[in-house]
């Protein structure tokens, strides 16, 4: 027999079946590794004796190498056995532990964000009408020209169209007559909802719109909400009645507020509503100083009216059963005097400074 021979079966000899009782002793993952490596690593003892094979003559390499291979295939599975249960241990004390308490406060406390102002005012506006019974209704911004200003009684070519610089969207493969835009005003609401429904509806609605203009006081993209109602016998005075209660729930109650006849193709008659300045709270124009009412006393808040026959023809009700009133307003505006903010701008640069103020 020779050397080599000899050598690998007392090294197989000495190993015997100590790794079992080395890797049970072993308590977690790491140690078991540790083990291992004493048998199969660099330095380990099988491999030492892996090592001598070399030098074992070929007569003998097919029977010796068999029971190398044994052993270190029983290594292995010894190795694979032992590490399946530390896993399951380990798992088991997890679900057996105290649950964690996620209640408990976090170490570094969250930054808390809120909404947006602009997104304030509008629910606080949207929640007003809703407690007056309105319904919140929504439309798109991208919209068709018939929709923002044909079936609202704008005639094609009056100027009234010219009061509203529209950006107009071109739309690859549509139809080449048809005219496309970001709605300019949410009164595109009315037409689609009175096309779509049957009166009575007292409706509101509350989103971005679109128009051509830049300064401190407008912005292209800025919000409005607008509302209606359309019923049998409706008359100018649910209108007042429905708008002052809207003006004293948002600005206080006994918040004066005026009526001033004005024009919009889809009222008839057609109204702006004014209320006392909440800045300088004189009415009477005492305060010619004002720079927010500019001495007037009164602050324009929305336009209104009663809906015109031809939107009712145009969207399928019926103008001799029905009237209705309607009316818009801008959220911009009422958030700046809310909260006295001088520049449209701010609201859309997302300057953490200026939104955390609110
Ligand atoms: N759409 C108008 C605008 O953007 C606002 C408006 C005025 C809406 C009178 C109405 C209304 O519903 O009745 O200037």
């Amino acid at each position: 027999m020779s050397d080599a021979v000899t050598e690998i079966e007392r090294g197989l000899a000495a190993l015997g079946e100590s790794f079992q009782k080395r890797f049970a002793e072993a308590q977690d993952e790491p140690a078991l590794r540790h083990a291992k490596a004493e048998v199969l690593g660099k330095k380990g003892d099988l491999t030492a004796v892996l090592k001598r094979m070399a030098a074992v003559p070929p007569e003998h390499k097919k029977s010796v190498g068999e029971r190398v291979n044994e052993v270190k295939a029983s290594v292995e599975r010894a190795f694979e056995e032992r590490l399946a249960a530390l896993h399951r241990a380990r798992r088991e004390a997890d679900l057996n532990a105290p649950p964690f308490d996620l209640t408990l406060p976090g170490r570094v406390p969250a930054p808390r964000g809120h909404v947006h102002p602009l997104t304030r005012v509008r629910h606080e506006i949207l929640d007003i009408f809703r407690s007056l019974g309105f319904e919140v209704a929504w439309g798109p911004e991208v919209e068709l020209w018939e929709n923002n200003f044909e079936k609202l009684a704008f005639p094609p070519d009056h100027p009234a169209t010219d009061m509203q610089d529209t950006f107009w969207v071109r739309v690859d493969g549509g139809a080449p007559d048809a005219k496309v835009l970001l709605r300019t005003h949410t009164s595109n609401v009315q037409v689609r909802e009175m096309s779509t429904r049957k009166p009575p509806m007292a409706v509101v609605s509350g989103g971005p719109v679109y128009r051509r203009d830049d300064d401190v006081t407008h912005s292209p993209m800025f919000h409005q909400i607008e509302g209606f109602l359309v019923a049998e016998r409706v008359s100018f005075a649910e209108l007042k009645g429905v708008l002052t209660a809207f003006a004293e729930r948002l600005y206080g109650e006994g918040t004066p507020v005026r009526f001033r006849p004005s024009y919009f193709p889809f009222v008839e008659p057609g109204a702006e509503v004014d209320v006392g300045c909440v800045f300088c709270r004189a009415d009477d124009g005492s305060r010619p100083a004002c720079r927010v009412c500019k001495g007037t006393g009164w602050l324009e808040i929305l336009g209104c009216g009663m809906v015109h026959p031809d939107v009712f023809r145009h969207t399928g009700i019926d103008p001799e059963t029905y009237t209705g009133f309607a009316f818009g307003l801008g959220v911009e505006r009422v958030a700046m005097l809310r909260y006295g903010i001088p520049d449209i701008r701010l609201f859309f640069e997302n300057d953490p400074r200026f939104l955390a103020q609110f």
